[in-house]
């Protein structure tokens, strides 16, 4: 179950970074257009589909749970749906590779439906939590048998006969808990209520509604939401375009931000504002980053973005900020070195349990290329110095948000970086060794 050979890959000081590219389609909504897809009643035509490998084994396990599932051309599938409740007992194991949110969406999915599938994926995935996500599942009905303490990968999950509707009080802000228990809300009768003290990502309550379900969403608390769901819908198919993935985005903006001189257009990137929190803190550090014909696009805000080389400073980034970058912090803590001055990132917690211990895989690769950090409870402080040495060794761990952060900093230091494992980046921005070199990066 674990991915290919490792590659290593080598990022060096060259020129000023020019052009203007597209990074691939978001990755969060390329999974739920492939479940929801699945889910509806007829073919979902989905255009910009993220064809990493990550989506491509949630498309597998749409597959395997028997609804029809094409590659029409580049980024162009289409998914002829079985409609809710229509899932059947897949013959294999269901294998997610590195993906937490294919896994845990699809548990939810398998969760409200009277079969039984087992879950795998990859050495990084069998240690994340999973508990999370059955702990609601088992209050709708389901069963899970997992060989390991705290329901962690492999686990067989038997989704319940007569799915129960629930309020739910999510307790960690993660959109992959509630995703999970709003899918499996939809086999439920009644009303399925997902309460989040903290908003995070809304692109399951946007796309269950462009495929025809009553959902409702309303304030909850200063930053909170509580998302209702209608259940036994008929879902019906509606095509998808997916925008460029901010996530995705985030690593040539750092990019173009500390090489001197650069200046990059990155076209189509979504601009939803539970996704753009990077944007608002590098903003904050002094970047140059200007949204250009900001538009909507397939339920999505998108919109242009012209960054430009600047001197960055270090700033305070507050807790409250973290759902709308989880993803972003080891490219933040990369753009950081660069400022000058102390970056403090507050409540990290939820880093601990990505594709790897995020907050001690940023700090280690920091310190492998002579920058100054410390971890302190769950925050991170990064002291900048406007130039950072370089000349590290950083180690992955099978992490591909820690292999492109790493790669972007070692375009900016004096020394080259190396990363040990390039190939896990595949997992979610396939093409990203081109596109860097395309505006300008030396790789080797
Ligand atoms: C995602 C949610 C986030 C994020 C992940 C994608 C999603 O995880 O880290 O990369 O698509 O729902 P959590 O919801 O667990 O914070």
């Amino acid at each position: 179950m674990d991915h290919a050979a490792s590659s290593p890959l080598t990022a060096r000081r060259a020129g000023a970074l020019k052009g203007r590219t597209r990074v691939p389609g978001d990755k969060s909504i390329s999974h739920r257009a492939l479940i929801l897809g699945a889910l509806t009643v007829g073919e979902t035509d989905v255009v910009g589909l993220l064809e990493g490998e990550d989506v491509i084994n949630t498309a597998n396990a749409m597959r395997a749970l028997g609804a029809k599932v094409e590659r029409m051309g580049e980024g162009a599938w289409r998914v002829h749906g079985v409609g809710v409740g229509g899932f059947s007992a897949p013959d294999g194991v269901l294998d997610f590779g590195n993906s937490g949110t294919g896994c845990r969406l699809v548990m939810g999915a398998v969760g409200g439906c009277p079969i039984s599938a087992s879950f795998d994926g990859d050495a990084s995935l069998r240690r994340r939590p999973m508990k999370r996500i059955l702990d609601p599942l088992e209050l709708i009905g389901a069963r899970a048998a997992s060989m390991s303490d705290g329901g962690r990968l492999p686990l067989t999950l038997t989704g319940a006969r007569d799915p129960i509707p629930i309020v739910y009080r999510t307790p960690v802000p993660s959109a992959q808990i509630k995703s999970a228990v709003l899918l499996a809300g939809l086999a439920a009768p009644g009303e399925t209520t997902v309460i989040e003290t903290e908003a995070s990502r809304d692109h399951t309550e946007r796309l269950l509604k462009h495929f025809s379900a009553e959902v409702r969403v309303e304030a909850e608390g200063a930053q909170g939401r509580k998302i209702t769901v209608r259940g036994e819908p008929e879902l019906a198919a509606a095509p998808v375009a997916v925008p460029a993935d901010p996530s995705s985005a985030a690593f040539p903006m750092v990019a173009a931000s500390i090489v001197p001189g650069s200046e990059l257009i990155l076209t189509d990137v979504m601009t939803n504002p539970l996704r753009t929190g990077l944007i608002v803190t590098l903003r904050e550090m002094g970047a140059d980053i200007e949204a250009l014909e900001p538009r909507s696009a397939g339920g999505e805000e998108v919109a242009d973005f012209r960054v430009r080389a600047s001197a960055l400073r270090g700033v305070e980034v507050p807790p409250a900020r973290a759902p709308s970058m989880i993803d972003e912090y080891p490219v933040l803590a990369v753009a950081a070195s660069f400022a000058q001055g102390v970056t403090v990132m507050r409540g990290l917690k939820e880093l601990r349990v990505k594709e790897s211990d995020r907050l001690s895989a940023v700090a280690d690769g920091l310190r492998a290329n002579g920058v100054e950090v410390e971890i302190q409870g769950d925050d991170l402080i990064v002291h900048g110095k406007g130039r950072v040495p370089g000349g590290g060794l950083v180690a992955t761990r099978m992490d591909h948000r820690i292999a492109m952060a790493f790669v972007v900093m070692g375009l900016a230091t004096e020394k080259p970086v190396r990363v040990d494992d390039a190939a896990i980046i595949a997992t979610s921005f396939p093409g990203f060794t081109p596109l860097l070199r395309s505006i300008g990066a030396e790789l080797s």
